[in-house]
Formats: structure tokens, sequence, C-alpha cells
């Protein structure tokens, strides 16, 4: 897919000479009222804009797309208005809603030449960020890929700001939303052609692409240095596992922030087997790989002025006369033994043995997402991740996720779970004897693997790494590439902030 060519414009949109004009309209005090930055088309339609969308139904409503011809009244041959919502209390539109709006435009703008947005007059980044992820679909393999999505935009540059601000800002999301298309495409890429070995390789190729440090420890590398969690899940696919290492060091001085992503290929469950309904989704169990990835890779190209490294284990889960087994003892990177009671908890194995080596590197902090537990799905719903770790960076995590879109709430880590994770033979089990708080009891087992003073967040994005349901907003079918976003924004967060 190629993505749609983005430009400032400082044009009037009634004159623009392109296939269609986006403007964005709110569900003001008094019904429909039209946002800010679509005034001269207004004007062209002799301020009738608002009668004529509300006569076609528009109601402001978020996301809601009413398209019309505009006979003449401006040089674009049709007028598509997004609603934005209601405006917060204040009365301006939130980042988010212009994001949604935005991408819910893209959507409606697939295989267009060329559009104009106003859109882009109330956030330039978060109109950038939505049309761009809005525009994405994977297409690799498509026969017929289709019309592709719109070729070009020309968006309305903000009233407020200097020119260099807003350059530097249509910069900067435009990367972010290249590293959440990243990450999207690692995860929509089918278990055929993405397992451990593929993976590595396309996270190694990357990370040269922007000078970051590769490293990556193949099935003997990892035997030598004692990885049993990561070895004990690859045991059972003929694809064996790998651990990479993605470094960059923006800075000498500067914070140290240890990135880890649960990288499982394909999660069958192994011997502990899935049922069948629905388990082609687990192509989508590297989610947190990909995210970490796709973050060190941006970190880069943003400069932060930080060290990050990302961590990442990467195998697959497979049944087979080879793989571990329920009652099997795993030791872990660093010593700890691990009873496994149910492999299909594998992803806290490979997670614990990457954890103990990001750890060794003396971290500030750390951030690590996996798609960890179907508790997390039942606990919070598709869309909002659990965080869960050092109670203030957790929150800090929490509350920087949704404020960029990517909806995450805080969870407890209750002492009293630790008792259930006790073994019989060993350290301790990788599963309670019970499901009660199943997202938190994968919390308690990780945290025994996080070297004491690094301040530690664990994001459980089960439910929102996969999109299994219909487009929406500027997220469609398929890996969301969440939380790249939230990481990007940490980053910068603890770059200026500490
Ligand atoms: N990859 C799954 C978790 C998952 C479930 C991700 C649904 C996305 C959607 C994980 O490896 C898993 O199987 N977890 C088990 C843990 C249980 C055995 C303690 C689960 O949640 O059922
Ligand atoms: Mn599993
Ligand atoms: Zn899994």
């Amino acid at each position: 897919m190629t993505a749609p060519k983005l430009a400032l414009t400082d044009s009037d949109l009634h004159s623009s000479k392109v296939d269609a004009l986006v403007i964005g309209t709110v569900q003001g005090a008094g019904g429909l009222e039209l946002a800010a930055g679509a005034e001269t088309v207004d004007a062209a339609f002799d301020g009738s804009l608002t009668d004529v969308l509300a006569t076609l139904g528009a109601t402001g409503k978020a996301e809601e797309v009413v398209k019309l011809p505009s006979l003449g009244r401006v040089t674009a041959p049709l007028v598509i208005a997004v609603g934005l919502g209601k405006p917060d209390a204040d009365g301006t539109v939130g980042e988010e809603r212009v994001r949604r709006a935005s991408g819910a435009a893209a959507r409606a703008l697939g295989g267009k030449k060329r559009a104009a947005t106003a859109l882009s007059a109330l956030h330039l980044g978060a109109a950038v960020e939505g049309t761009l992820l809005g525009a994405y679909s994977f297409t690799a393999y498509k026969s017929e890929p289709g019309d592709g999505p719109v070729a070009r935009v020309d968006l309305v540059t903000p009233a407020e700001g200097t020119k260099r601000a807003h350059t530097a800002a249509l910069k900067a999301a435009t990367a972010i939303a290249e590293a959440v298309t990243t990450a999207r495409d690692l995860v929509n890429t089918p278990p055929n052609d993405l397992y451990p070995g593929s993976f590595a390789d396309r996270a190694a190729e990357l990370g040269r692409s922007v000078g970051l440090e590769v490293e990556v420890l193949d099935e003997k590398a990892l035997r030598k240095g004692g990885f049993g969690g990561i070895l004990g899940v690859g045991a059972g696919s003929t694809r064996q596992p790998r651990l990479v290492r993605l470094s960059y060091r923006g800075s000498k001085t500067g914070k140290k922030v240890a990135l880890v992503g649960k990288g499982i290929t394909f999660d069958t469950g192994g011997i502990s087997i899935k049922p069948a309904g629905g388990m082609d989704e687990m192509t989508s169990d590297m989610s947190g790989a990909a995210a970490v990835v796709a973050a060190v890779v941006l970190a880069a190209k943003l400069k932060y002025p930080l060290e990050v490294t990302a961590t990442v284990p990467m195998a697959e889960n497979m049944p087979s006369g080879a793989a571990y087994r329920p009652g099997d003892v795993l030791t872990m990177y660093g010593g700890k033994t691990v009873e496994v009671l149910n492999t299909d908890a594998e992803g806290r194995l490979i997670l614990a043995d990457a954890i103990v080596r990001a750890c060794e590197d003396g971290p500030d902090y750390l951030i690590e997402t996996a798609t960890l537990t179907g508790a997390q799905v039942v606990a919070l719903g598709k869309r909002t991740a659990g965080v869960m770790g050092s109670d203030e960076f957790r929150d800090r995590v929490a509350a920087t996720g949704t404020a960029v879109g990517e909806s995450a709430w805080a969870m407890p880590l209750p002492e009293e779970l630790r008792g259930d994770l006790d073994s019989r033979l060993a350290d301790l089990a990788n599963v309670t004897g019970h499901r009660w708080g199943g997202m938190l009891a994968a919390g308690i087992f990780l945290r025994e693997f996080v070297a004491e003073g690094v301040q530690w967040a664990h994001v459980d994005i089960a439910g929102p790494a996969y999109n299994s349901g219909g487009p929406h907003g500027y997220t469609g079918k398929g890996g969301t590439g969440t939380p790249v976003r939230t990481i990007a924004a940490v980053l910068a967060d603890i770059a200026a902030n500490g």
C-alpha cells in the first residue's frame, strides 16, 4: 500500500482544485454546527451549508460521514462533512475526535486522487495521524488490491503557530503514523510467513535502516545463554525461537528506557491446546513485539534524547513431540525456576527471560507490552488496555495512553495472588489454580522478574491489539498498531520531564 502524500496549504478551500473537500461538523447546543475551517466553503453556499447538510440527515455525531455534491458552488465536485461529536466543555474539539474524524474521512476518500481537509485547522498532528492511519489497508496478499487510498491530501494550516512549527508537527505526526503502520504490517503478516526467524530478520533490517545496534540470538545462542523460558515455549515448533535486541543511543546522559514486547508469532496454546474457533486471531500474538520494534525505530527517527533498547523474545507456541508440556520445570534466564502448569500461559515465560535480560542494562524505566490474557478482554473490553506495574509509572503510562487516544486503565497487583503462584516443585508456577483476576496474576508473575529499582509498566493489549470487528475511526480490521503511540508519547514525556 502506498500512503497518501500530505502537504500543508494556505489557499482557500472553496477554490481548491481537488476531487473532494473534507469539513468538520459538531453536535452543538442548538444542533448541527460547522467546525472551524469550513468558513469559506459555507460562504460559497451563501451560509446555507448547515441547513443543506441537515437536510441530508447530518447531525455532527462522531464519525458520521455525509456526502454533498457541490453543484459548482465550490471548485471541488464533492464536499464530505465528517462528524466530530459534541465539543468539550470549553467549546473546543479534542485531538482524538479530530484523529477519528480524519480517519473516517480517509476511509471515505478511498480511490480518489486528491482531497483537501479542513480538519487540520483544528489540530494538525491529529489530522495527519488520523488521515494516514485511516487510509491504511493491508493488501500484500490480494491478487486484486482494489482502488487503494486517496493519493494526496492538502491540509489546511491552523490559524495559530509558525510555519516552522507546522512543518515540524507534520513531520513528527507522519513518523508516528509510519511507526503504527510498521507495527500493523508485522501483525497482519500471516504466521506462515512471519515466524521467529523471519520476524527477527525484519526487525533487524528495520533497526539497521535507522542505525540501531542490532543483536539477534538464535537457538544455539539462547541455549548457551540459558534462556529457558524462550527455549521451552519454542521447543514444539520447527521454526526456532529468537531473541532480538535493538538499541538506540540518543544520549549518554539522558534516561535509559527498556522496552520488552511479547513475540509469539502464533499461539496454538501448545499441548494445552486452544479450541479451534477464533484460533486464527492468534496470528496477532506478536503485537507487543511489533509495537516495541516500531517504537525504538521511531525513537531514533525523532531523535529522542534517551537511550532506548528493545528486547524482543520471539517463539511459536506449537504442540508436537518436541513441545514443552504441563508438568515441565523450566530454568529461566537468571536462574529462577518455573513449573509449567498450562502451556497456553506461554507469553509470561518468554517475557520473563526478556525482562531479566533487559534489566541487566540497568534501565531507569521498563515498558513491557503483550497480548497476554483473555482476562484483560473480559475486564476492560476490546479497546482498553490494562496497565500494571510500579504505582507511579503505571499511572503515568495509563494516563498518557488515554491522552493519545489509546485507551488504557491502571489495574492493581493484589498481593494475595502471589501465593496462588506457589509451586510444589519450582520457585513459582506459570498459572494460579483458578481463573480469578487472570490479567493481574500474569502481572504478579512478571513482577518476579523485574529488577529492584526499575520503574516498570506492563501493558496488556490482548483486546486492543487486534480489531476483529468492522473499521472505526482510523482503525481498520486486523492489527491496530496499539500501543505504539502510547510508547512514543511516554518516551517523549520522559525525554522532556525525566
Ligand atoms: N495469547 C493468549 C491471550 C489472548 C487471548 C490474546 C485472547 C488475545 C486474545 C495467551 O497466551 C493465553 O493463551 N492466555 C491464557 C492464560 C491462561 C492459560 C492462564 C488465557 O488468557 O486464557
Ligand atoms: Mn497462550
Ligand atoms: Zn499467547
